[in-house]
């Protein structure tokens, strides 16, 4: 329905957008996340034609957006990141107006202002000026102008930026509301954002798109470094005696638990094994009390972070890992180590008598 292919936008020598290729189906909210300067508002502008592209494409349903900007747009509702409202008008007048512009018929604009302020609840302030309303409601009067003549496609520019909670809640309830009807498409920087209002994410970062998924296959792709925490009073030899008992553990590292006689231990699981239930039956089996059982997740915050900061800082966090990693296994080997002398001295004590 929304085809971008090879999409590439310069600023100068600045790259702003950097061949970005995705596809938007129908019926859908999706959510274009990234960080300040992603390229998310160059990618919109673009995508509804108020910008040229330095080079690629850019299809509405079947129309280019630079060859039939008629057609193209004609199914698209806009709400850019800072809506060109006239301040002087009323509510309503500017509504007229927009309706006009986007060539509505006469016979059915009426009807077109009166339906779309319905639905964002502004009918009550028709007649007021807009430079009189409050942020939340102007942004209402940007999301009106944007679904008159119902579009098939919305796209909004950060909707919620700059208003309080009470309202963030209420454009949210809002943009639900309209999907049930039209694509929607919103950027955000706010990574709660996407996650509770979009099926579908395209994460952005310095103009290339890095990931695109729903926000549950982003946090599996993941999962692989999810951990399993577990607390268990007893001696650290009985406690890893159990652990080595389960199978699917690829790592575990061990550590004073801070409480009398407990033992924590952090558990790498092998890829897709869930060693949760395995742990709970070994450790009751031995009669061994099991004060805490944790597992970490992947959070879509991490993947988030994973894939837009710059490789170096993921490279440093992946190095502290490792030397952590690496940290932890000295540690195990020098403790077997001890217990292996340990057991040998016990053996000889023990041939001796
Ligand atoms: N008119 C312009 N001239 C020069 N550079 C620009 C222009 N518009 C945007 N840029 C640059 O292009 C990059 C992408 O900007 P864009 O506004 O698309 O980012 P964004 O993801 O929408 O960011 P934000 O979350 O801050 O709105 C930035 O580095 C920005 O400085
Ligand atoms: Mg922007």
């Amino acid at each position: 329905m929304i085809e971008v292919r090879n999409l590439v936008k310069r600023y100068g020598n600045h790259l702003a957008v950097d061949h970005l290729n995705f596809t938007v189906d129908t019926g859908q909210i999706y959510g274009f996340l990234g960080p300040n300067g992603a390229g998310k508002s160059t990618t919109m502008n673009i995508m509804t034609g108020y910008l040229g592209a330095t080079e690629g494409e850019v299809i509405i349903n079947g129309h280019n957006i630079l060859e039939e900007p008629e057609e193209a747009k004609r199914c698209i509702g806009y709400l850019p990141e800072m809506p060109p409202l006239y301040l002087d008008m009323t509510v309503r007048e500017y509504l007229d107006f927009v309706a006009e512009l986007k060539k509505i018929p006469k016979k059915e604009r009426k009807e077109q202002v009166e339906q779309s302020m319905l639905l964002v609840k502004i009918f009550d302030v028709q007649h007021r000026l807009i430079k009189n309303l409050s942020k939340g409601y102007r942004q209402r009067v940007g999301f009106a102008q944007a679904i008159i003549g119902f579009p098939e496609i919305i796209i909004l520019d950060e909707p919620t930026v700059g208003l309080d909670p009470k309202q963030i809640i209420e454009i949210r309830s809002l943009i639900r509301e309209l999907a049930k009807k039209h694509t929607v498409i919103l950027s955000s920087h706010i990574l709660a954002e996407v996650q509770e209002v979009c099926d579908y994410i395209l994460i952005i970062s310095q103009g290339r798109l890095v990931a695109s998924d729903t926000p549950e296959n982003l946090e599996n792709l993941m999962s692989d470094q999810q951990t399993v925490e577990i607390l268990a009073r007893g001696s650290r030899d009985t406690v890893k005696k159990i652990v080595n008992s389960v199978p699917g553990i690829r790592q575990a590292a061990y550590e004073d638990g801070g409480e009398k006689q407990t033992v924590k231990v952090v558990l790498t699981p092998k890829s897709g094994a869930d060693i949760r239930e395995s742990l709970f039956t070994a450790f009751s089996k031995a009669d061994c009390p099991l004060l805490m059982l944790y597992q970490s997740r992947t959070t879509l915050e991490d993947v988030f972070l994973e894939l837009t900061q710059g490789s170096s800082a993921v490279a440093n966090r992946k190095r502290q890992k490792k030397k952590t990693e690496r940290e932890e296994e000295r540690k195990e080997k020098e403790l077997e180590l001890m217990e292996e002398s340990e057991r040998e001295g016990g053996d000889r004590d023990g041939s001796s008598l």
